[in-house]
């Protein structure tokens, strides 16, 4: 494992002012986004809509360092038949890949599911190198129960340590393909619970996840870590301020991430744009932490563009409008230097 090559990555992959686009969703995440704009989910449709972020120049070129890639789009061309893959390279970002396969339930554990993908993992992961991939991401699953559910409580420790651990073989396994694992945990934000219990979870699991990366030989110079910030759940009737979103997360991380790992990039997880970009840009105003605090954001990113294109190519330049806006707001917030008001001007 060359460990200083995996450094440069990870450290381009968090380079000031940018952070990473998540376009990886799976042939039914994005059905589900088009479905939102009643666009079909063709193969055509897939390649239009990507196509036409990677072509925004600005956003690309300025605040996007990488993007996470599901396998389909690695191997897909633009209409005028130049790799998409090429297209991210021109723009002088990184190509990445998303590895899990998905999430099933964990045997014996109602409500907690595991991330499925090790198996075969080692060639599938020589054959994206091949093709251009330099990082990958595997997200595994945490979901937190009804805070009045007392029989089937989750997550169980024993939940916690299956993904971790999974995620500690699956980092392994792309340093030694010359491949920067992104480490995702993401406790999920949708439920009923407390901002406290997201931070009691979030915190026991990213202990949980650096003892196994630890463990399994994770060299922390050439890893990404994508973790949810520590927020209310969506149905929570008490939802934190801004301020207090920034200070807990900061906190869990001093408390959990050494300073070894170069970066940290959130996953949005459902927050509404502004708010993500408005959590992120806090976090930096505070700042005194070791690592850089950037973005990989998947629908935090992409909403306002999908919303602007609509599925039709009259639509394009509204589309490529609209992502320039969010990528630039979200590339200051990553320097600590985003204002509501420029957000709102420029919308
Ligand atoms: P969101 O930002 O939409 O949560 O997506 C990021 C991601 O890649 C989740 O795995």
């Amino acid at each position: 494992m060359d460990i200083a090559a995996l450094n440069d990555i990870a450290l381009r992959m968090v380079t000031p002012g940018k952070g990473l686009l998540a376009a990886d969703e799976s042939f039914g995440t994005i059905g589900k986004r088009f479905d939102s704009i009643n666009t079909e989910n063709t193969e055509d449709n897939r390649r239009d809509w990507r196509e036409m972020l990677f072509r925004t120049t600005r956003a690309m070129e300025d605040h996007v360092s990488g993007v996470i890639l599901f396998d389909e789009t690695l191997r897909q061309n633009a209409k005028d038949g130049t790799p998409l893959r090429k297209l991210i390279e021109d723009a002088g970002a990184i190509p990445g890949i998303k590895v899990d396969q998905g999430i099933t339930p964990l045997a014996g554990r109602a409500g907690e599911n595991i991330t499925q993908g090790l198996d075969g993992l080692r060639e599938r992961l020589a054959e994206y190198y091949e093709l251009g991939a330099r990082f990958a991401k595997w997200r595994a699953v945490i979901e937190i129960s009804h805070p009045e559910q007392y029989v089937a409580r989750t997550p169980t420790i024993g939940g916690i340590k299956a993904n971790t651990h999974a995620l500690g073989r699956y980092a392994a396994l792309c340093q030694e393909a010359g491949i920067v694992p992104i480490v995702e945990p993401e406790v999920l934000m949708g439920g009923h619970h407390s901002i406290e219990r997201c931070h009691e979870v979030t915190e026991t699991t990213l202990n949980s996840l650096f003892t196994e990366l630890y463990e399994q030989g994770v060299k922390l110079e050439g890893i990404i870590l994508k973790p949810n910030m520590v927020v209310a759940g969506k149905k929570c009737f008490d939802q934190a301020s801004v301020t207090e979103v920034a200070e807990r997360t900061i906190k869990v991380l001093k408390d959990t991430v050494p300073a070894a790992v170069p970066g940290i990039a959130f996953l949005s997880g459902g927050q509404d744009n502004e708010i993500a970009t408005e959590h992120l840009d806090m976090m930096n105003k505070i700042g005194g932490f070791p690592w850089k605090l950037t973005y990989s954001y998947g629908r935090a990113l992409q909403q306002s563009t999908l919303f602007a294109w609509q599925g039709k190519a009259e639509n394009y330049d509204a589309a490529q409008a609209a992502f320039n806006h969010r990528a630039h707001m979200n590339g200051l917030a990553s320097l600590g230097q985003w204002s509501a008001s420029q957000d709102a001007k420029a919308a």
